[in-house]
């Protein structure tokens, strides 16, 4: 195919528009059809339905000279037209059946919609809840995130392109985007090349490993170097290293803006740069296009570069038996039948974590609630909200589809059920704050929200809740401000909601707290004045049925934290893995020679330590480990390092002490106790889903090898030296049951 192809047929393979959206950095007039006809363009953006899909497929298939097929991407984050629980919500399941169950869903309904390429899985790692996006994200932990992002590219893809309902997946976004300076979205990460590679490069390159057949560059910097023309990722890291032999996009416009990053100072040399990087496909930049033509005839670029660029983006649109099938089949009108209902509710269901659940009276815990309960105030902006429920990048999800919180407990309840929405999720005072900041785009959305009178609301609630024997308080935040271009520098609660919750609380009836949001919120107020917080994330259309299975018990909850939950903005970034210091905050301090606690690791103001930390979740049950036990108690470091086969078990048992039923995330954490490098006070190394009934127990064991034991030395080598691993395994990184084990020499 390729020695067919002119200089400018081979390009227009590597350039990608979106269709209809005018925002390109040069708002250039572009007449879609004619690029397709004239060869100009190899894939399509934000192109939705069979009909425009096979509008487009036939100039490409039947006009052009070769008649090579367009690729159709589109942004398809956690399903496409059924809308789930955001992937931070799924990551906190624990579970990638379901990450594969999303994926898989979502994949169907994209292919029925000429969609054959879905942007999707992003696996940055996300420590920093400020940053908008990580509600995409699989939350902090590099071996959690791993696991999950093998789930999702085995759902998009199936293992074979070819198969009926499959997608090529794209993992993105290359490379530690999630570690941009002070969560600020798009802003330069600057971090230790060890680091990178063990903790950040860790799931983009599982993703590699499970076959992901497309790359998607990221928009940032990495230690000065701008990621869509960084040779180092994209070429030594991601092809050399890693093997991978697909086309790699750029993210939105990103070769032009190595303009603004100041790397290149023309549309030429960006192009160049990028495309000798390792970068493929110029998605909306509009350089590789306009700019590579003439550099390869002058001679400043090898012919043999494009080519070997136009050979990744065939290689896709063979595997996707484009050339033999370019046509999406006319798809049936969309519903949200009853199979995908419960899809998307056992999903839901999956990634509720209960956070807190004291007991209140001598009757114990509010939750579950009793059947024949009482009367309910539900109160809330969330608590009768369609469109909040379908989350941030909810793509072709419906509001119409979304059973609401109120809606269920509606049927559940009926007449027992009082309501008060309470307030709005921005107030007046934000909207003033928002247009004090020169907020843009949130800005105009800001203004098209209702502005109540939040006083007479929420005195309206604080009679609601007066008139009930519990209240349930739905709180959040609005999808707008996450995911992307929506850092945030509060964490809290947004307009008068917390306002509102403690004005329920004053009244001293019980209240449980369902908080609705796409990043770690700061809930310390919460945590210490509601006596039950149920975590719900942003849970998609089965929003209200799956918030009421835990209410009442139908569902025990079993999900777990997948990052941590600050007290105060100010400890973030916040994850559980912190290296050492060499003045921890529980140091012993008699051998030093001052007597004041002050000159240690912790701020003057506030605990170190998460409010909810890394893995946590209770449940209606409570569960008891064992100490655990390790298969060898030495191991020559000969054998670790000359096999990736496992070479120490730890294994624990784990008992349901409760009397109902439920499911415990049982989680391995390791140590290296003495390295070349500091190594993280804890690391994740294993987990297993343990459903038990009550009494019942089981035993969980967990394979430790090389992949497992080793770090990145100085010379960014995977190592594993003579030491002491300690290891603790239970239901959080809080795990306090520990066994040890030797590597020797
Ligand atoms: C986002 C990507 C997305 C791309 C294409 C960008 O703005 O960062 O995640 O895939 O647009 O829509």
């Amino acid at each position: 195919m390729l020695t067919q192809m002119t200089l400018e047929e081979k390009i227009g393979q590597l350039v990608q528009f979106s269709v209809g959206i005018p925002t390109g950095p040069g708002n250039w007039n572009l007449k879609y059809d004619e690029l397709v006809e004239h060869g100009q363009v190899g894939s399509l953006g934000n192109v939705v339905g069979a009909a425009e899909a096979n509008h487009y497929q036939h100039l490409a298939v039947e006009k052009t000279r070769l008649h090579i097929p367009l690729l159709f991407g589109l942004d398809v984050i956690h399903g496409h037209r059924t809308t789930f629980p955001i992937p931070l919500a799924i990551a906190a399941s624990w579970d990638p059946n379901e990450a594969e169950i999303v994926a898989r869903t979502g994949a169907e309904e994209a292919r029925a919609d000429g969609v054959d390429w879905v942007y999707s899985p992003m696996v940055d790692i996300a420590r920093d809840a400020r940053w908008g996006r990580i509600v995409e994200s699989n939350g902090e932990d590099p071996y959690l995130g791993s696991v999950m992002t093998r789930a999702w590219v085995q759902g998009y893809q199936q293992g074979d392109l070819s198969k009926p309902g499959s997608v090529a997946a794209c993992v993105k976004h290359f490379a530690a985007y999630g570690g941009v300076i002070a969560g600020r979205d798009y802003n330069a990460v600057d971090m230790s090349p060890i680091t990178l590679r063990q903790v950040y490069l860790q799931p983009y390159h599982a993703a590699v490993e499970a076959g992901v057949a497309t790359v998607m560059s990221a928009f940032n910097s990495v230690n000065g170097v701008p990621a869509s023309a960084d040779p180092l990722l994209l070429t030594q890291i991601l092809r050399k290293e890693w093997g991978f032999d697909g086309p790699v996009v750029s993210d939105w416009a990103a070769v032009h803006e190595l303009l603004n990053h100041a790397t290149a100072a023309d549309g030429a040399t960006a192009a160049h740069e990028a495309l000798e990087a390792g970068l493929d496909i110029d998605l909306e930049g509009n350089l590789f296009g306009t700019t590579l033509a003439a550099q390869v005839r002058s001679g400043k670029i090898p012919e043999s570069v494009v080519d070997e660029a136009v050979r990744r983006v065939l290689r896709v649109k063979f595997a996707l038996g484009l050339f033999d099938h370019p046509y999406a089949q006319q798809e049936p009108k969309y519903e949200a039948t009853p199979e995908r209902r419960a899809l998307a509710r056992k999903v839901a269901d999956e990634t509720m974590v209960l956070l807190k659940n004291d007991p209140v009276t001598d009757a114990g815990p509010l939750l579950p609630l009793t059947k024949k309960a009482t009367t309910v105030a539900l109160i809330g902006p969330m608590a009768d909200n369609a469109v909040e429920m379908l989350g941030a990048w909810s793509g072709k999800g419906n509001p119409e589809d979304v059973i609401t919180l109120k809606a269920e407990l509606e049927k559940r309840l009926g007449e027992r059920l009082l309501y008060a929405e309470g307030c709005g999720l921005l107030s007046g005072k934000d909207a003033n704050a928002l247009k004090s900041i020169e907020t843009r785009m949130p800005m105009s959305e800001a203004l098209r929200m209702p502005i109540p009178d939040d006083d007479k609301t929420i005195a309206e609630a604080v009679e609601t809740a007066k008139k009930a024997d519990l209240a349930i308080l739905a709180l959040g935040e609005p999808a707008w401000m996450e995911g992307e271009a929506s850092s945030r520098a509060y964490l809290g609660f947004t307009g008068s909601q917390e306002e509102l919750l403690e004005a329920v609380v004053a009244t001293g009836k019980p209240v449980i707290l369902v908080v609705l949001a796409g990043r770690p919120l700061v809930l310390k107020w919460a945590a210490a004045h509601v006596p039950t917080i149920l975590e719900a994330w942003s849970p998609g259309i089965e929003a209200g049925p799956a918030i009421t299975d835990v209410l009442f018990g139908d569902v025990n909850p079993s999900g777990k934290l997948p990052a941590s939950f600050p007290r105060a903005v100010g400890q973030e970034p916040l994850y559980y893995a912190q290296l050492p210091t060499g003045r921890p905050e529980h140091v012993d301090l008699t051998h030093m020679s001052w007597d004041s606690e002050k000159y240690v690791s912790r701020y003057v103001d506030e605990q170190n330590s998460a409010l909810f930390p890394f893995g946590w979740g209770l449940s209606y049950t409570d569960f008891r480990f064992s100490k655990p036990t390790v298969s060898r108690e030495e191991v020559p470091l000969d054998e670790v390092s000359t096999t990736v086969k496992p070479v120490v078990i730890v294994g624990a048992d784990v008992t349901n002490i409760g009397s109902v039923a439920g499911t415990e995330v049982a989680q391995l954490y390791i140590r290296d106790t003495v390295a070349s490098v500091e190594q993280p006070m804890r690391e994740l190394k294993g987990f297993a889903r343990v459903t038990l009934a009550p009494g019942e127990t089981k035993h969980v064991e967990f394979p430790l090898g090389f992949n497992e034991l080793s770090f990145y030395n100085v010379a960014l080598k995977r190592t594993v030296e003579p030491t002491t691993y300690d290891v603790w395994v239970g239901g959080s990184s809080l795990a306090d049951q520990e066994a040890s084990f030797k590597v020797t020499e």
